[in-house]
């Protein structure tokens, strides 16, 4: 008797304190299984308040990206610029990259998306909302891919209005990483040396980015619809088939004979590079080694004993503990200067590349008024066009400088020379139509440079104004009523641009 009642006093004094340590481990493990467990998301769910139910720190983390909200005018602090685009969109605006939040709205504001009056008008395709929203494989998935791209920008403005969410880098089942675009595995395919279906857990950390931080351009490509109708596609195409360096693409757009538009100024048939951020990336010290960009841009926080990936997608700097110190050892301030150092660099060669072929478009625009021949003119706008592609195709991406500095440097090197080699021919065709002194006109600010090119600067703006005080509104209200809005989403993102 004695003995049990010892037993029973033992084993209460046992278990309790078992049942509590068990209940406790449940709860922890409650907030666990909300991590990693499968709730109910519907397929390509694009408002990411809906996934936020289930990941808050991860939403939250997301929402942050609104505080990188400052407006960089390009242009304003690089008006060569203006002259180098002249005739094409990014003449009109360019500004430096903003957080994640912003991308559809900006991509809403800018002059280069025109002032469209209807679903039909309007200067740019469908392909210009492709890296900016995840309605964009929501419609994928409803249409077709073709269909999708096919149409102005416009047809889409009242169904692609949440910028990238979720539903862009997770599976709605499984919240594994997965690529939503279809180009980044056709593109990596013709490349060859990596397939998706052979994509690490590691290679998706960067592979999720590469989707929209990487070059394309439209491809234009004929489909027939239900109802028998010809139409044409404006495809969006990863030039990777002849590889990934900056001599591979440009034969690879040769080859086709592919030309963005037509330099206003010296008629050159130009290329635009758009942001090759993966590319250039797979050349430097840590795309070599395996960094993905989620180890340096997505650093893992904590908060109240869970771990978690900060989705405030940003600069690396601001969290260096977080990021370059789990593999190195230098201090902060060490390290803050190395990138500083490298930023410099990378600016004087590029301020020199502008300087060079922006005085080449000009100097060609005058052999041209002369009366220069075709025969005289191409090899000079061969050198040009390549020149303009290697200098875009360096720095467009933004980060290359520290990415991958030596290629970075080596490719604006050798755009410097391409450039300087236009310059020398075009003395001698100077000089044979009695111009050999003749100096390229002053283009030292924006409104110069766009007064100097011919660019209707006011016009751009006041269409702009009144398509975002009609169609706009119109889209928005649209979206609501069809559920597909959530002003939640874009509380706070304020009306910022560089021309008002
Ligand atoms: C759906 C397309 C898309 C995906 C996917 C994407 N980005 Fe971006 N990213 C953009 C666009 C567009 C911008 C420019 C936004 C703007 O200026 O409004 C941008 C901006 C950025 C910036 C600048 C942020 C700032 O505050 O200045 C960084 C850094 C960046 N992205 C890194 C990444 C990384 C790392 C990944 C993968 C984890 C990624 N992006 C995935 C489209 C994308
Ligand atoms: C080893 C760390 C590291 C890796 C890996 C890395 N980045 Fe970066 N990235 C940086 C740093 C540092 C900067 C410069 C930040 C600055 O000074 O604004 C930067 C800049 C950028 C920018 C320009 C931001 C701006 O506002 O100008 C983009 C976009 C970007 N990275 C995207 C990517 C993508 C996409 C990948 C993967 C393909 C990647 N990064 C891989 C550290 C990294
Ligand atoms: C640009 C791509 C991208 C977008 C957009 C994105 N994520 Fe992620 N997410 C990642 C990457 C990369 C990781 C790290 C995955 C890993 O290594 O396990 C991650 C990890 C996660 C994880 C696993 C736990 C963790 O924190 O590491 C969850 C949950 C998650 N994301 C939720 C979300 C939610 C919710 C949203 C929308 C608000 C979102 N993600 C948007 C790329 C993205
Ligand atoms: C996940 C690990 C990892 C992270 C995070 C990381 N690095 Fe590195 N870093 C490396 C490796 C690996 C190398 C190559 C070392 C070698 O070749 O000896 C490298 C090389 C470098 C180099 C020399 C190569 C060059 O491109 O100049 C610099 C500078 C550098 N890292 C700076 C940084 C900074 C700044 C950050 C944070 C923004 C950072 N790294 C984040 C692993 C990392």
């Amino acid at each position: 008797m004695k003995r049990s009642i010892l037993v029973t006093i033992g084993s209460v004094t046992v278990i309790v304190p078992l049942i509590v340590l068990a209940l406790s481990i449940n709860e922890n493990k409650a907030e666990q299984q909300v991590i990693n467990g499968v709730p109910n998301i519907k397929p390509m769910e694009s408002i990411s308040a809906e996934w936020g139910k289930h990941y808050p720190r991860q939403y939250d983390s997301y929402l942050q990206t609104k505080k990188s909200d400052e407006i960089d005018d390009i242009l304003k602090g690089n008006p060569a610029l203006v002259v180098m685009w002249s005739g094409y969109g990014f003449s009109k605006d360019y500004n430096a990259p903003r957080g994640h939040a912003y991308m559809l709205e900006d991509n809403i504001n800018t002059l280069r998306t025109g002032g469209p009056v209807d679903g039909d008008t309007g200067p740019m395709p469908t392909a210009c909302w492709t890296c900016k929203s995840p309605d964009v494989p929501r419609l994928m998935g409803e249409l077709g891919e073709l269909d999708y791209f096919t149409g102005k920008w416009a047809r889409f403005g009242n169904e692609i209005v949440n910028p990238i969410g979720c539903a862009d880098c997770h599976d709605n089942e499984t919240m594994r990483l997965k690529v939503t675009r279809p180009h980044i595995e056709r593109g990596l395919a013709a490349e060859g040396s990596l397939k998706i279906e052979d994509a690490t857990h590691q290679d998706l950390r960067t592979l999720v980015c590469a989707q929209c931080h990487s070059e394309y351009y439209f491809k234009p490509t004929e489909w027939t619809d239900k109802d028998g109708n010809k139409k044409v596609a404006k495809v969006v195409t990863f030039p990777w088939a002849k590889g990934f360096a900056v001599e591979d693409m440009e034969a690879y757009y040769d080859d086709i004979n592919f030309v963005d538009w037509t330099h206003k100024v010296s008629k050159t048939p130009m290329l635009k590079a758009q942001h090759p951020g993966y590319e250039i990336y797979k050349t430097g010290a840590h795309g070599l080694n395996d960094v993905s960009c989620a180890d340096c841009h997505m650093p893992y926080k904590r908060e109240g004993g869970v771990k978690y990936s900060s989705h405030n997608v940003g600069n690396p700097l601001d969290d260096i503990a977080n990021t370059c110190l789990n593999c190195h050892n230098e201090d902060e301030e060490t390290l803050r200067n190395t990138v500083a150092r490298k930023l410099a660099r990378k600016n004087e060669l590029s301020t020199t590349a502008m300087d060079v072929i922006a005085k080449a478009h000009l100097e060609a625009g005058k052999a041209l008024e002369l009366g220069a021949t075709a025969a005289e003119m191409k090899p000079i706008q061969l050198d040009i066009r390549h020149a303009q592609w290697r200098w875009d195709y360096s720095i467009a991406s933004h980060g290359s400088f520290f990415h991958a500095p030596e290629e970075t440097l080596r490719i604006l090197a050798t755009a410097i020379n391409k450039g300087q080699d236009a310059r020398v021919k075009l003395r001698t065709v100077l000089a044979r139509y009695n111009a050999a002194e003749f100096v390229a006109p002053d283009f030292s600010t924006k409104q110069k440079a766009q007064q100097l090119t011919g660019l209707p600067f006011q016009k751009l703006v006041d269409e702009k104004t009144v398509f975002l005080n009609t169609l706009r509104e119109e889209w928005i209200k649209e979206a609501t009523e069809k559920g597909l809005y959530d002003p939640e989403t874009m509380k706070g993102v304020e009306f910022k641009t560089s021309y008002q």
